[in-house]
């Protein structure tokens, strides 16, 4: 098995192009094959606008053009097996990487190079929603450019010339597949979100199911369900969907295809249905395969009944979005594999990139900064980074530079990692994508505002009158514990080859959530660090063969002490906190024995996170690259 595995990384060993220029070139890998069945689906989801690919990472080296390349010579091979193939989007596009986040109006180019994939299902997740002009977005842009595709089943949209409420896309679709007319009824969820502009409603995922034309859709007696949604396959809201699909409907295959948590996870609800979720930022698309789908009306142009296989059977992959994947799974080579429309897109993000000069050095990053692939606190942390580097220089209102002060920011502001070298205006907004400024309250009394930390990362499920849900604070992939049956597997102990160090992974369930790669050096059996998923069907869902990257927890939050006396602690404080975190700021100050209201809550200086660490990176950084 595994030799056939090392021979496959040989044949394809010749060099292969990337997409964008300057893009790293992909690494061969030992490859595991994707099954076929009768439908088969590929699927993205927390794309996050990272339609140029990773430009650092051989493993994510392929862009939104190589994408649509891919899918349609899979589409080609669909045709020719007599299968069909379905492409899926579960939302957050937008808001992660500067091809977004730095045009004004923002998305000037996104959206149109976004299109030009052909997406069978489509949906809205919670990014779409924080802004009343992302809304506007997909009500006017997105949802006509795909039109009957594009399924909301529980949001609304407030009609600015109207002011009436009305469904933001079509509730749920009906529709017969291509080649084997398979009858397909989809639905499109997003999670109980809470934090959307006012143009727009999201209601209860509980409460949908509930409504008449739900009720009367999971009536039809489709060969299959289709549920796309911006919901965690482990969180709520699916099982609900779930029970409510079953209880009227006890033997439809259903296929779950979710997101929002930016990890790579599989489960399965019961014998005939299945849920994946296929990572974020254009690192995996997912593979889903069905197979023995039984056919309740033939084709109307059919003779003879398909044949009816003992099923259903599912099957599931996680496709590394590089070029050498993409022509070990298609058969093809660099010459072959390319196409118009794959070709035309990549030009696209290449001439997009350049107007909106995202390829700009501010500078060179000394060394790599992790999220979750270093220990928090630690040198190499970029929590610690901005703790003991960044903060203590940007957070300076020259009106109060001598009061002393606490600067608090969330970990999820911060979205990717730094690498060393070049660091470029694209990586300023895939570090730091949102646009939070920096409040305060001033003249804290010291003892208060050295409680509200605590507060904020409090793991137990406190109760503070008025305090939100502090999973929200935190990087997707923590804000959802995995549920206790699958943490009771022992503890694991990795040996990281890399520094030699051994590292007790405290709780082996979270040690599978993010794991990626930038390693490419490999041993020699050509393996490199990478996605090595243990979902609940198996342990070879990912489509390359990896070796493990360590995965370490980060608080909610993290604070920095600034321009504190030398010996002990100051009598008050400005507490500044990234705007984002207002909403938290007033209850756990509260709890802590300080009495404010939100009009205690001031401007303390001009600009966002992601100017300020442009500029410290600017000032700090300027050296050349070696
Ligand atoms: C869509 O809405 C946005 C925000 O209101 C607006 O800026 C844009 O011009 C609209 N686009 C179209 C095509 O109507
Ligand atoms: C939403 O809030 C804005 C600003 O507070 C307000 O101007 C607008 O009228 C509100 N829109 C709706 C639909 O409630
Ligand atoms: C790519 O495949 C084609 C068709 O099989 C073949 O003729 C060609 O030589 C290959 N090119 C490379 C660079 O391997």
């Amino acid at each position: 098995m595994l030799e056939s595995l090392f021979l496959g990384a040989l044949i394809a060993a010749a060099a292969v192009e990337a997409a964008q220029p300057g893009a790293v070139k992909p690494v061969a890998a030992p490859m595991r094959d994707l099954t076929w069945g009768q439908l088969n689906f590929l699927h993205t989801t927390d794309t996050h606008a990272w339609l140029s690919g990773h430009f650092l990472e051989p493993s994510f080296s392929a862009d939104w053009g190589d994408y649509i390349s891919f899918s349609q010579h899979m589409r080609k091979l669909a045709d020719d097996k007599g299968a069909d193939l379905l492409l899926i989007d579960t939302g957050d596009r937008i808001e992660g990487s500067g091809i977004y986040d730095s045009s004004i109006p923002k998305g000037l180019y996104q959206y149109d190079i976004y299109a030009q994939q052909k997406i069978d299902l489509i949906t809205t997740g919670n990014h779409e929603l924080y802004k009343a002009y992302s809304i506007d977005m997909e009500h006017n842009t997105t949802i006509p450019n795909f039109k009957e595709n594009y399924i909301t089943s529980n949001l609304d949209y407030i009609d600015p010339k109207t002011g009436k409420r009305v469904p933001q896309a079509q509730r749920y679709r009906k529709f017969k597949t291509k080649n084997l007319g398979i009858n397909i009824v989809s639905f499109g969820f997003l999670f109980d979100f809470t934090g959307n502009a006012n143009n727009s409603i999201v209601q209860p995922v509980a409460d949908t199911v509930k409504e008449d034309w739900f009720q009367e859709a999971i009536k039809e007696k489709p060969d299959l369900f289709v549920v796309i949604g911006h919901v965690g396959v482990r969180m709520e809201e699916f099982r609900t969907v779930f029970k409510a699909i079953r209880k009227e409907d006890w033997d439809t295959p259903i296929a779950f295809f979710g997101g929002h948590l930016h990890i790579r996870d599989a489960v399965s609800y019961d014998s005939k249905s299945l849920a994946i979720a296929s990572g974020r930022y254009l690192e995996t698309i997912g593979w889903m395969s069905i197979d023995g789908i039984v056919k309740k009306q033939p084709k109307d142009d059919e003779n003879e009944e398909v044949e009816i296989k003992k099923g259903p059977t599912f099957t599931r992959k996680y496709i590394d979005n590089n070029l050498y994947g993409m022509y070990y799974h298609t058969g093809l080579n660099e010459t072959t594999f390319p196409t118009k429309e794959g070709q035309k897109t990549s030009k696209m993000i290449e001439n997009a990139r350049k107007t909106l000069n995202l390829g700009h050095r501010y500078g060179c990053a000394p060394r790599d900064l992790w999220m979750t692939r270093a220990p928090y606190p630690g040198k190499d942390s970029i929590y610690t980074w901005l703790e003991e580097e960044v903060l203590p220089d940007v957070v300076v209102n020259k009106d109060r530079k001598d009061k002393p002060r606490l600067a608090i920011a969330n970990t999820g502001g911060i979205r990717f990692d730094v690498f060393k070298g070049p660091f470029t205006r694209d990586d300023t907004f895939t570090v730091s994508p949102f646009t939070s400024g920096f409040r305060y309250v001033p003249d804290v009394p010291y003892e208060i505002a050295a409680k509200v930390i605590g507060l904020l990362n409090s793991q137990s499920r406190i109760f503070v009158a008025g305090l939100p849900d502090t999973r929200q604070l935190t990087i997707p992939q923590l804000m959802y514990p995995r549920p206790k049956y699958l943490d009771e597997t022992e503890a694991e102990t990795e040996v990281d080859t890399e520094v030699g160090t051994v590292e007790q992974v405290e709780d082996e369930t979270e040690a599978r959530l993010e794991l990626r790669g930038m390693d490419a050096s490999g041993d020699n059996d050509g393996i490199f660090g990478g996605y090595t998923t243990k979902d609940d069907i198996s342990k070879d869902g990912d489509d390359t063969v990896h070796k493990p990257i360590d995965f370490y927890s980060v608080p909610n939050c993290i604070q920095a002490e600034i321009g504190f006396p030398e010996e002990g602690k100051p009598k008050t404080v400005d507490l500044v906190f990234l705007d984002f975190l207002q909403p938290w700021m007033i209850p756990a100050l509260k709890f802590s024995g300080g009495d404010y209201s939100a009009k205690d809550i001031e401007p303390y200086m001009e600009g966002t996170l992601t100017d300020k660490l442009a500029n410290w990176i600017g000032d700090n950084w300027k050296d050349e690259c070696k």
